[in-house]
């Protein structure tokens, strides 16, 4: 075994920096067992210790864990340009400028890594880079975000409001003091914008997502989607779509039977699903210090083990923007005969067809809940606007997507 130990120039000691250089002190040995090489912290930047230069020069790998698009993309771009591989977790950065990123590193021959970047400890990017690397994706989607996971949870199991669980996830670490790239979907967006790119080979970026949060979540949706065995998710799906491809995030309710819908608190669960693998589907914490910084020492251990591919966009396929989806809907009415047959009209003139139904009297109102069957977004866009212009609805309506398959 060499003795030469592998500098490391470590960017960030927060939450993730700290677990990191803890971890590779107590995994040192097995690391070296892996590698043939010691690895050692070559130099530390914060705000207030380090400077770049002097880690760079001294560093075999640089290891990125500031956070934010500013400076990180700056230090990644010349640790690679100086033939150094960086290994990161900053999501945000590479959704919005893997395109340079990724083309630097290729041009430089280095390895840019990011396990970490993703699903928190899921290794989803090694899987799908390298174990599913030729393989024709039809679909890759999940729960990719485990504050939302959590608050979701809470509500459906204690009825308590939005507000009040966003509080006791802050209070228990679950949520950040400014949680709203979280619960407003950026976060997962970012996320499903590197999964597209490395599951469809096509330079994706996040302004290409089309995300919605779940902030407009209410108890009611939750209570009576028990009644319909729907349970609540936020949402991340990347899919092939008419000759595109279609990424969003959404709040969506699934059925008992999918295998998304046990999948509670601050975890993440990541389905992957092609004609050669059928589907597969990988669970785990989606967040954490010592988590992520666990998927950072793996993707280090690949560098210093040998190359890794970097995605290399194959062709620019078509965002599709208006895809089927089946869908809760939530109306207030007036509890008068006839107003249900309006509704289902409505609906009919538009194509779209019932699934199930749950009416409540509540004096002289009523509250109707219904699940429809897949159609094209925009027809239901335009349905629920023309209920909303019926007289006798007592507040606007409320839609949330569905997820019709029942996998088992
Ligand atoms: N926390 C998680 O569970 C988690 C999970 C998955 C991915 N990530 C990703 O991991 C990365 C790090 O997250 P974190 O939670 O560890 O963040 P954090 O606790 O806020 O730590 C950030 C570190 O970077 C340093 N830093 C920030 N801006 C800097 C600048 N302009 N110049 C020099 N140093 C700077 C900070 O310095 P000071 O110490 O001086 O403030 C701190 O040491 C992010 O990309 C995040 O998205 C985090």
């Amino acid at each position: 075994m060499s003795s030469k130990p592998v500098r490391i120039g470590l960017l960030g000691r927060g939450t993730v920096g700290a677990a990191f250089e803890r971890l590779l002190g107590e995994r040192a040995a097995a690391v070296e067992a892996a590698t043939g090489r010691r690895a050692e912290i070559a130099g530390v930047l914060t705000r207030s210790e380090g400077d770049f230069g002097v880690i760079l020069e001294r560093s075999e790998l640089v290891v990125e864990l500031l956070g934010g698009t500013d400076p990180a993309r700056g230090y990644i771009l010349d640790a690679l340009r100086a033939g150094r591989p960086v290994v990161t977790a900053n999501k945000q950065l590479l959704a919005q400028h893997g395109d340079e990123l990724f083309a630097v590193a290729r041009q430089v021959g280095v390895q840019l890594r990011f396990e970490a970047a993703v699903a928190g400890v899921i290794p989803i990017v090694r899987t799908i880079q390298e174990s599913f690397g030729v393989t024709e994706i039809a679909r890759v989607f999940g729960i990719v975000n485990g504050t939302t996971n959590f608050i979701l949870s809470e509500m459906a199991n204690t009825g308590a409001a939005y507000g009040e669980v966003l509080a006791r996830a802050q209070a228990l670490g679950f949520a950040e003091a400014d949680p709203a790239e979280d619960v407003g979907g950026a976060d997962a967006a970012a996320k499903m914008a590197i999964l597209a790119r490395l599951a469809f080979h096509t330079p994706i970026t996040l302004s290409e997502v089309a995300y919605e949060g779940i902030e407009a979540i209410q108890p009611d949706d939750l209570a009576y989607a028990k009644e319909l065995g729907l349970s609540l998710k936020l949402l991340g799906v990347a899919e092939r779509r008419d000759g595109g491809i279609s990424v969003r995030v959404f709040p969506c309710f699934l059925y008992g039977g999918h295998p998304l819908a046990p999948v509670e608190g601050p975890f993440n669960a990541v389905m992957v699903e092609a004609p050669a693998i059928t589907e597969v589907t990988m669970s785990g914490p989606g967040a954490g210090g010592v988590q992520t910084a666990s998927a950072v020492l793996g993707d280090v251990v690949s560098v210093l083990a040998g190359d890794a591919p970097v995605p290399e966009p194959l062709e620019r396929l078509p965002i599709v923007t208006d895809v089927a989806s089946s869908f809760y809907l939530h109306l207030e009415v007036a509890d008068r005969p006839g107003v249900l047959a309006q509704i289902a009209k409505v609906l009919g003139d538009n194509g779209i067809s019932v699934k199930s139904v749950v009416q409540r009297g509540f004096g002289e109102d009523a509250r109707l809940v219904m699940v429809v069957h897949e159609c094209l977004e925009s027809r239901f866009a335009a349905a629920v606007e023309e209920i909303a212009e019926l007289g006798d609805l007592r507040s606007p309506p409320r839609s949330i997507r569905v997820i019709e398959e029942e996998l088992v």
